[in-house]
């Protein structure tokens, strides 16, 4: 959303919408009205392609339509007020709703990013200044004013940002937002199944909720994510990211290593059944036959084998344990040569299989472990990401 008020800089917004444009923004832009004699309607819509707005109701109709301010202020990611003259940060300060902009700037829910712009004394007035302060203190963006000759011929600090200088503010907020943009990540969740018979399996009560939550957490941050997921009962219509089901360790195997190599991080909040029967019957066993041997043969450590593979990516483990829990969560981080390692233990209530909750110990390589309080899952996910990524 960007609001443009009248001050000469107007006149360089065309050039800010079309290079937000091509870093692939949706704009939408929002004139004061006295900002149409610096820069026009139509040339901020033909290069935004969409309608622009300035006033509460529409006016070039029969039926005159209401602007939603409040809909626009919720619809937006960011909202960038460029130029933001001495007479709009006032308003802006003080609530005080003159005019379109300011009603959509008092119903944003967004963060909002301010580009002042006005002449040498204005800016410098004490009183321009302490709005900018209050405006800071609401947790506004104010970004510098450049030095330079101003249009009234004085020369000093006033100036707005140029175009590409506030487009490079914009691109470094959403990177501060979302850490993981532009990065892989594979997540591995939930239990394995490995078939008996065409009835029965050896599994484990993995719900597959810590990995999801984790992957959830991910796509937030901004990274592009890949669940390989187990048998699971999750509700995933709405995940904001690629699943892929397997049932069997085998198929987990062969969906990591088809990926890998591609990843920037991984996880492994899998359960992986340790052990396989040798032989798949190809019938229903019979309990008339009596109580059947099972033969075991071991299933292919996923994540052994992913620190084998490790180049550029950082790698992460779980261990669920029962006892002793800090020496073999360090011992495992250690042999499958990974990155950190988080530690749930089934000795504490609440933390492990199935719940909705978790409480976990985080161990670095070469850092002591930090252990956290029972949570939600969800919440979990957050400080495992914020671990990895401090
Ligand atoms: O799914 P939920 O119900 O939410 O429960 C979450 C969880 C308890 C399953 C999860 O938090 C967890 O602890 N996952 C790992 C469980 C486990 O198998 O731990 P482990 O200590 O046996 O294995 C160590 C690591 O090696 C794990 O990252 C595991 O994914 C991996 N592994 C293990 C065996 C194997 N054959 N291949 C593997 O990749």
């Amino acid at each position: 959303m960007l609001g443009i008020s009248a001050g000469i800089a107007a006149y360089k917004i065309p050039s800010l919408v079309r290079l937000l444009k091509k870093e692939g923004a949706s704009v939408r832009v929002i004139l004061t009205p006295d900002a149409h004699a610096f820069v026009t309607p139509l040339t901020l819509s033909v290069l935004s392609q969409e309608a622009v707005l300035s006033s509460f109701v529409s006016e070039d109709t029969d039926n005159p339509v209401w602007n939603d301010h409040v809909a626009l202020g919720n619809w937006a990611d960011l909202m960038l007020i460029a130029p933001a003259t001495a007479n709009s940060l006032s308003a802006m300060a003080h609530a005080k709703c003159n005019n379109f902009l300011i009603a959509t700037y008092l119903s944003a829910r967004c963060p909002v990013m301010i580009a002042p712009a006005m002449d040498l004394d204005m800016y410098a007035h004490s009183a321009n200044q302490k709005n900018i302060e209050t405006l800071e203190t609401y947790g506004n963006i104010v970004l510098p004013v450049g030095d330079g000759a101003l249009a009234s011929g004085l020369e000093g600090k006033g100036r707005m940002l140029e175009p590409q200088e506030i487009l490079e503010h914009t691109i470094h907020h959403f990177y501060s937002q979302q850490p993981l943009l532009g990065k892989k990540v594979l997540i591995t969740a939930g239990p394995t199944y490995e078939p008996i018979d065409p009835v029965r399996f050896i599994g484990n009560f993995s719900s597959g909720k810590m990995g999801y939550a984790l992957a959830h957490q991910a796509a937030d941050l901004g990274a592009e994510v890949h669940l390989i997921l187990g048998p699971h009962s999750l509700d995933t219509d709405e995940a904001p990211f690629t699943i892929e089901e397997i049932n069997t360790a085998d198929e987990m195997h062969a969906a990591v290593f088809n990926r890998y190599h591609m990843m920037d991080f991984a996880i492994a909040a899998a359960a992986v059944a340790d052990f396989k029967p040798r032989t798949l019957a190809s019938q229903k066993i019979k309990k008339e036959i009596g109580t059947p041997a099972i033969e075991l043969i071991p299933n292919p450590d996923i994540l052994a084998q992913m620190g084998e593979q490790k180049k550029n990516q950082v790698l992460i483990g779980f261990a669920l344990e029962t006892e002793n829990e800090v020496a073999h969560a360090t011992n495992k981080l250690k042999r499958k040569n990974l990155d950190a390692i988080i530690l749930n233990s089934l000795a504490d209530a609440g933390a492990g299989f199935a719940t909705d909750t978790n409480k976990i110990t985080y161990i670095g390589k070469n850092e002591a472990p930090k252990s956290f309080s029972l949570k939600s899952k969800e919440e979990v996910a957050k400080d495992i990401w914020n671990e990895i990524l401090t």
